[in-house]
């Protein structure tokens, strides 16, 4: 049974004051979360004062990016090993923001997910396709193709040390969620794909859904058969409906 996983990217959002708020929320109602394993991603920048904050409760430290390289002259990047010491536990890789606006490969995401992997931290691998993608009928390709980039370069088994976040691009803060179906097709689609090579690690990986989830929407979602939770982005910077969304589900 895949303990469900409800994560927080919150992008380039917050300040000292308003995270300090957030987290002072999600704190209070944190009881009312049975299930699920919570996870915040803040901007670099901040991640001292919410591990301060989240020191002594369940919710895990996470980034939104990671750099590739172990150290030394790149200039405005950040190290696994210097997320690792800040506290971190997983770190995003790959987000199609990252992927479209900052030119993040697929041989890329794959580098990063070794680098994460490396540092003993789970990396939440996103994958998915764009509305243009889906249109084509090639949404099975697209995900598949930036599953393999991983698997090429780490092997299957390492998949089990992270989290697939499947992200449909049209999904990601339009309002318009895929249906539990469309995700859990996809979702379907994702362990089908890394049971045909390793079914062990297959039944192990938690897959979340990312896009548009809500507190009103989270339980059809996650009620779905290999959806296992969700990456929350506008949601998660509002304590109520991130708190809504840790209490749906399995
Ligand atoms: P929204 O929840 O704002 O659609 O963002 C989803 C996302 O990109 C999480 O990484």
């Amino acid at each position: 049974m895949r303990q469900p996983l409800v994560a927080g990217n919150w992008k380039m959002n917050g300040s000292k004051a308003s995270i300090a708020t957030l987290l002072d929320g999600i704190k209070a109602g944190l009881a009312s979360v049975e299930k699920a394993a919570l996870v915040v991603c803040p901007p670099f920048v901040y991640l001292e004062q919410v591990a301060e904050a989240l020191r002594g409760t369940r919710i895990a430290l996470g980034a939104q990016n990671v750099s590739h390289e172990p150290s030394g002259a790149f200039t405005g990047e950040v190290s696994a090993a210097m997320l690792k010491d800040m506290g971190c536990a997983y770190v995003i890789v790959g987000h199609s923001e990252r992927r479209s606006y900052y030119g993040d490969t697929d041989l890329l995401v794959a580098k990063k997910f070794a680098a994460v992997r490396a540092a003993g931290m789970k990396p939440i691998l996103c994958v998915g396709e764009t509305l243009e993608e889906r249109e084509k009928n090639v949404t099975e390709a697209v995900v598949a193709r930036q599953l393999a980039a991983v698997i090429e370069l780490e092997g299957a088994a390492a998949l089990q040390d992270g989290v697939i976040a499947y992200e449909p691009v049209w999904a990601i803060g339009t309002g318009r969620t895929a249906t539990p179906q469309q995700a859990q097709d996809v979702h379907a689609f994702i362990r089908g794909r890394i049971a045909a090579i390793d079914e062990a690690v297959a039944e192990k990986v938690q897959i979340l859904y990312g896009g548009s989830v809500k507190g009103a929407n989270a339980e059809e979602l996650f009620g779905q058969q290999d959806i296992d939770g969700g990456l929350i982005g506008g949601a998660s910077l509002n304590a109520d409906e991130f708190l809504a969304i840790g209490r749906a589900g399995r």
